[in-house]
């Protein structure tokens, strides 16, 4: 068998082997992360045979390799017997197993819930050698009490390596829906070393009915070195939500920056290659309260431009490109151009989120849905990276000019999501409706309806900052198909949640606010404060701020400045933007029942000071089902609301 093969081998390989061997032997099998997200890429692809091979040519000097020989105590049916894939390693033989002593060095973490399922996360690394040749082996157990307690009632094993930086990502099945569970993980080889202990839920029925009030809490753009992560702890210390999402810039790709808290990256490197990335991962998920986070609650991500570089499209970000003379360096790191630049940021997000690949024939797809029996139906997009037209990416490519003439042509084919994920978006909201599901929740990166920004700019020239071509407001063909689709079906009872602006948002989009693109500027737009009538195809959307990312707000010093100037010409110039609120950070919590969603925005004032619990509400906004806007009159506590509201 040749060491190097071709990812088309590797492929008919696994295939043959899934006919021949007890399917459930295999490397992949177990840690998903070695077949995500590349199985097929070459560049990326992780060749399991050869890293079988090298464990079987290391045999001989396993013993001199291996810190320790210790043999597993006992061996459980359910543990392997001739594993790894190919049946050539026993466990009984412990010299193919490290045997030495493992850290759980980032506690655990949980994701994308379904009804019977979870992915379960964690690293296991050897303490004695950083890279051992031998296979890491793992074993997992959910429990049906919390805190480990109760009946286990899921359990199996899982190998890592260093090819996948001892990341461990598995599936749990056989649950109940909408149960809470325990789960932990051990080391095979001495079963008295373990994690940390972790919380799930399962997701309600997929065929669900009279389900419970569900709440969700939503983030977006946590940039490490800018702030503390309060606002992750808030969940986790008021126990008020079941489920996580983020909306990306989990990460932040800058070597340097941010506030003066000794928050600076490790590497003090922008990232390009994949131990970059990982590094960058690895440090993050140190943070307690991000860490907390994910092992008390599941999550669901999905990835915006930082996960990979800034302002990012299909084929390269404001600093990159394959063809661009300066488009192979980043910092002093020179050498990889973008699209190995883009493959290592995905791979490192696969090690270390535990996100599904809902198609492992289509390795570039993180766009996935989640069904909540009746009640909602969640909808999440990859607008940034599976097929995007070029974004704007001044001032390093200079294409302002073009990308801002071709923004506002409706007779436009530039795209966010690219064909073949615009017709899934459609198709899975109206089957959504079809069903007679609800409510729909659309999880979107960059803010949908339009904004004017002129005003967050203390003096403002002509060429000040206005309209962000970055958004969809760069893309506004199809959002007019998506708007006019959405009042052809009469889409009812689906919004938007959207991250991205370091700001807080609640807009009201239609056909008619956006149908002039960016030259709506009309004030006296919007419903009447006494006005409940349904509105045909209305898309509500709700911007959350930054967990920790500055924005506009920053440069006002002060709440009351960013408020009555900066915000108030926002909603003032700005059709479909009924509230803004720049000054503070924090996140949204979405509450949905049957008959109404709450979405409440928090803000935490001192998470450029320190770490701490100090959680206040901006504003809470309900959504009555069937009517497609908010209820008025508002109720915020901060922020600038449109006149009238
Ligand atoms: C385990 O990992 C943590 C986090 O990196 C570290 O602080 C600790 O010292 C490690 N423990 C051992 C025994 O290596
Ligand atoms: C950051 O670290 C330096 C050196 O350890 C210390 O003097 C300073 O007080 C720290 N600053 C903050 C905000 O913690
Ligand atoms: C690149 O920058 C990093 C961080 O400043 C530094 O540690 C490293 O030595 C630099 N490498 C080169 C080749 O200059
Ligand atoms: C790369 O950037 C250059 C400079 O702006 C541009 O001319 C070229 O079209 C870009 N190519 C790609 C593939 O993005
Ligand atoms: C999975 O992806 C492949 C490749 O893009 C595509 O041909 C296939 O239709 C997809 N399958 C499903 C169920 O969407
Ligand atoms: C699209 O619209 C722009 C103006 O918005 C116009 O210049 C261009 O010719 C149109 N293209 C087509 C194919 O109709
Ligand atoms: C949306 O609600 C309107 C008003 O109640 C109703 O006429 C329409 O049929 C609904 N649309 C769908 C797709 O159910
Ligand atoms: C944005 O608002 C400013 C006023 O602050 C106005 O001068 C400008 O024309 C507006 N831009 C657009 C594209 O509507
Ligand atoms: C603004 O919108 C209102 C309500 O739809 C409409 O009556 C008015 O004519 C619009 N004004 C402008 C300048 O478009
Ligand atoms: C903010 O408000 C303070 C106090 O009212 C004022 O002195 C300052 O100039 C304002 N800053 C900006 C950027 O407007
Ligand atoms: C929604 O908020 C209102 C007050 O704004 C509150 O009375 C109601 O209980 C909340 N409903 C849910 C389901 O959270
Ligand atoms: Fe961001």
């Amino acid at each position: 068998m040749p060491v190097k093969m071709s990812s088309s081998v590797l492929v008919a390989g696994l295939c043959l082997m899934a006919l021949t061997q007890a399917a459930n032997n295999h490397l992949d099998q177990h840690n998903l992360v070695y077949r995500s997200p590349y199985l097929n890429q070459d560049s990326l692809a992780l060749d399991t045979h050869a890293i079988v091979k090298r464990h079987e040519e290391g045999h001989s000097i396993l013993r001199k390799r291996q810190a320790q020989q210790v043999a597993p105590t006992g061996t459980p049916d359910n543990y392997i017997t001739a594993g790894y894939g190919l049946g050539v390693v026993d466990w009984a033989d412990a010299s193919y197993i490290f045997g030495g002593n493992l850290n759980f060095t980032h506690s655990v973490a949980s994701g994308d819930p379904y009804d019977y399922s979870v992915l379960l996360w964690t690293r296991a690394l050897p303490v004695e050698q950083a890279a051992v040749d031998v296979p890491v082996c793992v074993t997992y157990k959910v429990f049906d009490g919390l805190g480990g307690s109760g009946n286990v009632v899921a359990s199996g094993y899982a190998f890592t390596s260093y090819d996948v930086d001892f990341t461990v990502k598995v599936e749990a099945t056989g649950l109940k829906a909408s149960t809470y569970y325990s789960y932990q993980f051990a080391n095979c080889a001495k079963p008295d070393q373990k994690s940390a202990i972790g919380r799930t839920k399962t997701a309600p029925a997929k065929y669900g009915t009279n389900l419970d009030t569900q709440k969700f809490a939503v983030y977006s753009c946590s940039n490490c070195p800018n702030g503390f992560f309060n606002a992750y702890g808030g969940p986790v210390q008021n126990q008020d939500v079941d489920y996580v999402l983020h909306l990306g810039d989990y990460i932040y790709e800058y070597g340097t920056g941010g506030a003066p808290i000794n928050r600076t990256n490790w590497d003090g490197k922008e990232l390009a290659s994949l131990q970059d990335y990982r590094l960058r991962y690895n440090q993050y998920r140190t943070d307690p309260d991000l860490s907390a986070s994910h092992s008390n609650f599941p999550w669901i991500n999905i990835w915006d431009d930082h996960e990979t570089a800034n302002n990012d499209w299909k084929a390269g970000s404001q600093n990159s490109n394959n063809s661009y003379p300066a488009g192979c360096s980043y910092g002093n790191q020179t050498g990889i151009c973008f699209s190995e630049r883009a493959a290592n940021a995905k791979r490192a997000y696969h090690e270390w989120i535990p996100i599904r690949q809902v198609n492992v024939s289509d390795e570039q797809r993180i766009w996935r849905d989640f069904r909540f029996g009746d009640l909602i139906d969640l909808v999440a997009l990859d607008t940034r990276k599976y097929d995007r037209d070029i974004t704007d990416l001044t001032p390093t490519i200079p294409n302002l000019q073009s990308v801002s003439d071709l923004a506002v042509q409706l007779n436009s084919s530039r795209s966010m999501t690219g064909p073949i994920q615009e017709k899934w978006m459609l198709d899975t909201i109206d089957d959504s409706l079809a069903r007679g599901t609800t409510w729909r929740m659309i999880l979107n990166q960059v803010i949908f309806g339009t904004i004017n920004h002129t005003s967050t700019t203390p003096n403002p020239t002509p060429t000040s900052f206005s309209i962000n071509y970055d958004a969809w407001d760069g893309y506004q063909a199809q959002r007019q198909r998506i708007l006019q689709h959405a009042h052809d079906k009469e889409w009812n009872n689906t919004y938007i949640v959207t991250g991205d602006t370091h700001a807080s948002w609640l807009l009201e989009n239609n056909l008619h606010t956006v149908l002039e693109g960016t030259k709506m500027a009309n004030t006296t737009l919007g419903p009447n404060p006494v006005d409940t009538a349904y509105k045909r195809g209305q898309l509500v959307e709700f911007g959350g701020t930054a967990v920790s990312s500055n924005g506009w707000g920053n440069t006002w010093l002060n709440e009351k400045n960013a408020t009555s100037r900066a915000a108030t010409g926002l909603v003032q110039n700005s059709g479909s933007l009924f509230w803004s609120e720049g000054f503070y950070r924090g996140y949204m919590a979405v509450e949905v029942s049957y008959s109404k969603i709450n979405t409440t925005f928090y803000g935490y004032p001192d998470n450029q000071v320190k770490r701490t619990q100090n959680r206040m509400t901006l504003a809470q906004f309900t959504v009555p089902a069937g009517q497609n806007q908010v209820q008025r009159p508002f109720k915020v506590q901060a922020g600038a609301v449109k006149p009238g509201n």
